[in-house]
């Protein structure tokens, strides 16, 4: 099977992994702040957060953010249930707005017209990679002083207008889970659109405590003002992102030249569908969706042929736990019952590209 994930771990982080391991300091230390040096030159944002997963991330930016009970955060349901977990543990209001058939990302119209007096903030989800419109999101965000947060989970390595994802005035959520485009086998990264959250995201990671001030008694803390979470990276995922940074670029470029070589050669289909990108933005392609009018089908089709398709998120509003947020989206629904993602990884090779490409065709013409 030719599959649709794959982890990265290369051989040479076994090396600084056993240093770490043997050191006699495992948790957040040298390495959670060595790491953080390299993603503020990566990312080109010096607010840069460390945190245990993406999930954590959200949440710690849906508190910075005003989240809270009596609030709303307009939302996409066409994602990871990860995205609007966070926001239903905040006790605010999710208020799901619609989003566009081809290319999964929320609509900033639909977006403008759910906005109450009680919208904290939005949150715009990077389907597969490939960025929102974040210039239009921005303008509400200021139109209507509320906060933009982008999950940014499947966007590492993503473009916006020629900058890297998380340069963009907003609160920015990655995931460095096993298998998304960069792993510390789970982890993640929020940046903050001031130092002044910067600060307050740092005390709160780590439950309010300040670890930067030297104490009286080395084990007991300073005054905690605000009661914060556990969501710090220790030092042990930190040391396996140092080493993934080293591989990421060329992996990405690996994964948009199979994009590419999608692109072309899926074209004027009958069954099959590409989703239409915008050139001022570049996915780092995590995933590459398509639309097929019979997915079952699809599937069937490219699982005899070896080869691993899926629709990876189902709508979050099909969930019992989210029934009480359910509303008329028709963007939602198109893209729902026809999205499925085929391999787009670093590891497909030149023949596995060229084998999905036949396959598809095939099917295709049925
Ligand atoms: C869109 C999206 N948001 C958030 C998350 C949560 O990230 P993590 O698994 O690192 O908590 C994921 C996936 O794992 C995701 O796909």
């Amino acid at each position: 099977m030719i599959p649709l994930f794959k982890v990265h771990i290369p051989e040479s982080v076994m090396e600084p992994l056993k240093g770490v391991l043997l050191s006699g300091y495992i948790g957040q230390g040298p390495k959670v702040d060595e790491f953080e040096r390299q993603l503020v030159k990566w990312v080109g944002n010096p607010n840069c957060l460390t945190v245990n997963s993406g999930t954590s991330a959200l949440h710690l930016a849906l508190r910075l953010a005003g989240a809270g009970p009596g609030t709303e955060i307009i939302s996409t349901p066409m994602t990871c249930s990860a995205t609007n977990t966070p926001i239903v543990d905040s006790k605010a209001d999710i208020v799901w707005a619609d989003i566009n058939p081809w290319d999964g990302a929320i609509d900033p119209s639909d977006v403008e017209r759910k906005i109450t007096p009680r919208t904290k903030a939005i949150m715009a989800v990077h389907w597969g990679g490939y960025p929102c419109d974040i210039d239009a999101l921005i303008k509400i965000c200021i139109k209507y002083k509320v906060a933009l947060i982008e999950d940014a989970a499947h966007a590492f390595g993503s473009t916006y207008k020629g900058r890297p994802i998380g340069n963009h005035s907003s609160y920015v959520c990655f995931s460095f889970q096993a298998i998304k485009v960069l792993t510390t086998v789970d982890g993640g990264l929020l940046v903050c659109p001031s130092v002044e959250d910067y600060r307050l995201g740092k005390l709160l990671r780590w439950y309010g405590i300040d670890r930067e001030t030297p104490r009286r008694d080395l084990r007991c803390e300073n005054d905690i003002v605000a009661c914060g979470y556990k969501y710090h990276m220790n030092d042990v995922n930190a040391v396996i992102g140092i080493e993934q940074l080293k591989y990421v670029d060329k992996l990405i470029a690996r994964q948009r030249d199979n994009a590419a070589f999608y692109d072309k050669s899926l074209n004027d289909l009958r069954r099959v569908k590409r989703l239409r990108y915008q050139p001022d933005r570049l996915s780092s392609y995590w995933l590459y969706t398509i639309r097929v009018d019979d997915r079952d089908s699809f599937q069937a089709h490219m699982a005899k042929n070896g080869i691993m398709v899926s629709q990876v998120h189902v709508s979050n509003d099909v969930h019992t736990a989210f029934k009480a947020y359910r509303r008329n989206l028709p963007g939602v629904d198109e893209f729902a019952a026809q999205q499925v993602s085929i391999p787009v990884g670093w590891w497909v090779t030149d023949e596995d590209r060229e084998k999905i490409v036949k396959a598809t065709l095939e099917w295709d013409k049925r």
